[in-house]
């Protein structure tokens, strides 16, 4: 082990005085951040690669209060560590659970901080809220600079929420520009988290990373920073999409992280002969590792899911667990959700879901017809989510009695092709290629099923979303899907959804076919299955329980 000196993050300022950056735009206190001054003789930084697609940046929700607190187990403190979180800024599934997990563990006893980027994307509203907590200089890698780090900090409903600063950094209109801007991005990101810590003087029992962006932390931890407070947490590292591991060639990862030789071996953040992964160090290096669900624990350590690291999860898999993630009930309740056309819940479901289903017609300008069929499709328009399937099926979809209502952006290919069927079936086809958080709710509310076909789905928040509006998702048995979706079965009445297993547009077919047969043929058994899903437990209690579990297990003082 290298014997790095630990970074305390308690750095004061250069002497020589730092230029001053773009005015800060925040309420009290705000300084303006100041660029960074060279310290030292800096080496060049290696060549960069182009930039993959951008994902959007949404809007904000309304407030909510989190669930009452249960303090039937020891109180513990931990520090989450990611790139985003709803509703300052959210691009998939990773921005609802950093926003609601934190909050479900509030209610189990846990004191909570998140550490986030303060990207300049970030509405106003909430920068307006954010107070001034502190600044200090930290060097990073082999830049021979010190680069300041602001810590803006907002207090809500029970979680501390700490913004990272730097405007260097963190200047984007979005949060993943491309591996050029984001591999230095996030290495400056998950060592300043640390170094924040420090600074606050706010050493939490467990510190819970992320996804590739905080992936790094467990590993300064046990590095550069172990011998500083923070070094003694014990750390979580969560995989929400075991696709996007942070990969870059050496040299680039060792200038911008400074990290010892030591971790650029196999077991660690060597990826190959060239390559350097963060996930993986961050893997090699965690106390723990989750993912959020059982099956797609599982389904990671094989070469069709593994993504190229079955081989390191199978040797670390005595650390790996699978928790399946649950939804904000606050913020997802049909009863009270302010972006409805009629508020509902399980006793008045069969009556209210179809004048939803005829303002979402209305809205969407399609035909207004209660008796047809819309599925809803609410997604990144990505590879991941099994739209080669879709498009194989939707000419025999589209019958004259079934309207497609698609929202998400992402792949031109995908939004093009949606675009081409809205053109050619007018009225009964929405492809809508935006980002909107409020009618994402109103077609979960107006939608009589909502299709899931993902090639892979680590969990899934959309059939969730669905079942809980009294939505019947039709999905593919993979990942979380297959967790959380029981398939119907027409004997026995039984299940949740329409289920199809292997990766085939006939299946999905067939799937989409069983249901609208029940749809159509049977209401009232499919009516059932409405009140059964907006029945089922998808709260985030059990699964914040079994993270609280997990942290009692690695702090058992
Ligand atoms: P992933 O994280 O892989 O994108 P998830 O199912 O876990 O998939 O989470 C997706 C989340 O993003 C859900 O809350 C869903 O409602 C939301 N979402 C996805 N696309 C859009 C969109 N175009 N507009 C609004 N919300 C969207
Ligand atoms: C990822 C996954 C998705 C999961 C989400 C939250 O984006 O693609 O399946 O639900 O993270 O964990």
């Amino acid at each position: 082990m290298a014997q790095k000196k630990a970074q305390s993050g308690k750095k004061q300022p250069d002497k020589k005085k730092a230029e001053p950056a773009k005015k800060a735009q925040t309420a009290k206190k705000a300084e303006p951040a100041p660029k960074a001054e060279p310290t030292k003789k800096a080496e060049p930084a290696p060549k960069a690669e182009p930039a993959p697609k951008v994902e959007p940046v949404p809007q904000a929700e309304p407030e909510t209060k989190p669930a009452a607190p249960v303090y039937d187990t020891p109180r513990r403190s931990v520090a989450f560590i990611g790139s985003e979180c709803h509703p300052f800024v959210k691009t998939g599934g990773l921005g609802d659970v950093m926003y609601a997990l934190p909050r479900a563990l509030a209610a189990q006893n846990c004191d909570v901080r998140v550490i986030l980027p303060r990207y300049a994307c970030i509405p106003q509203k909430y920068q307006d809220k954010m107070v001034y907590r502190g600044e200090f200089y930290m060097d990073l890698g082999r830049t021979g600079r010190n680069y300041y780090v602001g810590i803006m900090e907002y207090i809500w409903d029970g979680v501390v929420y700490d913004f990272i600063d730097n405007q260097e950094f963190f200047t984007a209109g979005n949060p993943y520009v491309g591996l050029v801007e984001d591999i230095p991005k996030y290495c400056f990101f998950s060592k300043a988290a640390l170094a924040a810590l420090n600074y606050m003087n706010w050493i939490p029992d467990v510190i819970h990373c992320h996804d590739w962006q905080a992936a790094l932390a467990p590993v300064y931890l046990r590095t550069l920073f172990r011998d500083s407070p923070v070094g003694r947490a014990k750390t979580v590292l969560t995989i929400h999409n075991l696709r996007f591991q942070g990969i870059y060639n050496i040299p680039t990862i060792r200038y911008w992280t400074g990290l010892p030789d030591e971790v650029f071996n196999m077991g660690a953040l060597q990826q190959d002969y060239v390559n350097a992964n963060m996930l993986k160090g961050g893997l090699a290096y965690a106390d723990r590792i989750t993912t959020v669900s059982n099956t797609y624990a599982g389904e990671i350590q094989t070469p069709e899911y593994g993504e190229k690291l079955e081989d390191h999860l199978r040797y670390h898999n005595y650390k790996l667990r699978g928790i399946v993630t649950g939804l904000d009930y606050e913020m997802w309740n049909p009863a009270t959700d302010p972006a409805l056309a009629v508020h509902y819940d399980i006793t008045n479901v069969l009556q209210h879901k179809p004048e939803n289903k005829r303002a979402l017609q209305q809205e969407l300008g399609l035909v207004q017809d209660e008796g047809k069929f819309v599925i809803g499709l609410i997604s990144r328009l990505t590879n991941q989510k099994g739209l080669d399937l879709v498009n194989a099926v939707l000419p025999q979809v589209m019958d004259g009695n079934t309207q497609v209502v698609v929202l998400g952006t992402g792949d031109k290919q995908y939004e093009d092709t949606f675009r081409w069927y809205e053109n050619e079936h007018k009225g009964m086809f929405a492809a809508c290629i935006q980002y909107d958080e409020a009618r994402a709710h109103r077609i979960y509310a107006g939608a009589d099923a909502l299709l899931v076909p993902s090639r892979f789905e680590p969990c899934g928040l959309t059939q969730l979303n669905a079942m809980h509006y009294g939505t019947l998702p039709i999905v593919r048995e993979t990942g979380g899907l297959k967790d959380t979706v029981e398939p119907y079965n027409v004997f026995t009445g039984g299940g949740n959804g329409f289920t199809f297993d292997r990766y085939d547009a006939g299946l999905l077919l067939d799937a989409i076919n069983r249901a609208k047969t029940e749809y159509f043929t049977s209401r009232y058994h499919w009516d059932e299955v409405v009140q059964r899903d907006m029945a089922k437990d998808v709260s985030w209690a059990n699964s914040a329980r079994q993270y609280k579990d997990l942290y009692l297990e690695l702090t058992p003082w």
